[in-house]
């Protein structure tokens, strides 16, 4: 299997993103150039540093990078103020200077703090992401969004902060869990309904070989995706316009988590995956797409284990005014006006402003919610 280089096209921030097999252990040659002096702090998860942590840090060092990690807890509950707290205090600890860089080697979790914590230390140090979920891979590694949680919602704090190079190595898909795997199919197939509906209908005979990782499946559907997320956010790194169709489902997808309680119960993937459905659904009920659009986002998500209704959620009875509260508040409602990403048709997702409430709160009820 080859390696993909997509080049993220910012001007003197632009970076490559490189996909393929064995790129963990060979990351040294990869960082070395990146480093004024030969060194960086490898930030990650304790469950990330069991399965590969040993490998990243020897392959680095055997390229002459000195190299300290530092291991966060794992989960969702490590990426808040505490959290970045602890993670500031340990990087000042190894004295590291803005000529240094920092790793960030894990999850969406690991991702997002330890680019945010780049982002500020000492006003902004160096980072590079070596994701490892297909959900980081296809996503969170790419185009510079970090942010933590506050009890007011999800990476509600946060900057844009480039990072220098992501390393999306396949080969640690191996051992994610089929969960993990299907949370971040949720995103590759969130691409094909915003914008690509050749994608689609890729997946939709191709899905089942992506999850099984097959090697060239695999490799097709990370590379697509992370070439459509390239060009979106070369095009508005700061979403202003067109990356808000990367937020397709997701305002439905983190009213749902909010009201079922960010955990490992529900996860991002899973709420996104029910978020792009209900939004295609939502859309054809307000006469804008067809039904049968809808239904087949369904069936693609569906045949992967996902939730697609709110019935398939691990909590029930939701109320339709909690949900519709929790996209109010949500950062991308703005000045009291609802904006939802909804869609004309597979491939075709436009920003929608002033989605009207009594309309969201009628299709909510009719999925299910509770009047
Ligand atoms: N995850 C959406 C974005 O990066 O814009």
């Amino acid at each position: 299997m080859s390696r993909t280089v997509v080049s993220v096209g910012l001007g003197q921030r632009a970076y490559d993103v490189l996909i393929g097999p064995g790129l963990i252990d060979g990351a040294g040659a990869l960082v070395s150039p990146l480093l004024r002096k030969q060194r960086v702090a490898v930030v990650t998860d304790a469950n990330v540093g069991d399965y590969h942590g040993e490998r990243l840090a020897w392959a680095l060092e055997k390229a002459g990078i000195a190299v300290d990690t530092i291991v966060m807890p794992a989960g969702e509950a490590t990426k808040s103020f505490e959290g970045l707290a602890d993670l500031s205090a340990r990087l000042l600890a190894l004295k590291l200077d803005r000529g240094d860089l920092i790793v960030a080697f894990g999850g969406g979790v690991v991702g997002d703090l330890a680019g945010f914590a780049a982002a500020i230390y000492k006003r902004g140090i160096g980072f590079i992401q070596v994701p490892t979920t297909l959900l980081a891979q296809v996503d969170s590694s790419v185009g510079g969004k970090t942010a933590i949680d506050t009890p007011q919602g999800k990476n509600l704090i946060g900057a844009f902060h480039q990072p220098r190079l992501v390393l999306a190595d396949l080969d640690v898909l191996a051992t994610l869990p089929d969960r993990e795997m299907a949370c971040g199919y949720a995103e590759v197939v969130k691409y094909g309904l915003l914008g690509d509906a050749g994608f689609f209908e890729w997946l939709e005979v191709n899905g089942a070989k992506v999850l099984e990782r097959e090697n060239a499946a695999l490799a097709y559907a990370v590379a697509h995706s992370v070439r459509m997320k390239a060009e979106i956010v070369a095009e508005d790194e700061h979403e202003t316009g067109r990356r808000a169709l990367l937020n397709l489902g997701h305002t439905f997808g983190h009213a749902l988590e909010a009201e079922t309680g960010f955990g490992d119960e529900f996860k991002h993937g899973e709420a996104v995956a029910a978020g792009c459905v209900l939004a295609l659904a939502f859309s054809a009920q307000l006469g804008l797409c067809p039904q049968e659009d809808a239904s087949r986002a369904a069936a693609v998500l569906k045949a992967a284990h996902l939730p697609t209704t709110l019935s398939d959620l691990p909590r029930q009875g939701m109320s339709a005014d909690a949900l519709i509260d929790h996209m109010a508040q949500d950062k991308k409602a703005d000045g009291g006006k609802l904006t939802f990403i909804l869609s004309r048709s597979i491939g075709d997702a436009f920003v929608a402003r002033d989605v009207d409430v009594a309309s969201l709160r009628a299709f909510l009820i009719a999925q299910g919610a509770q009047a």
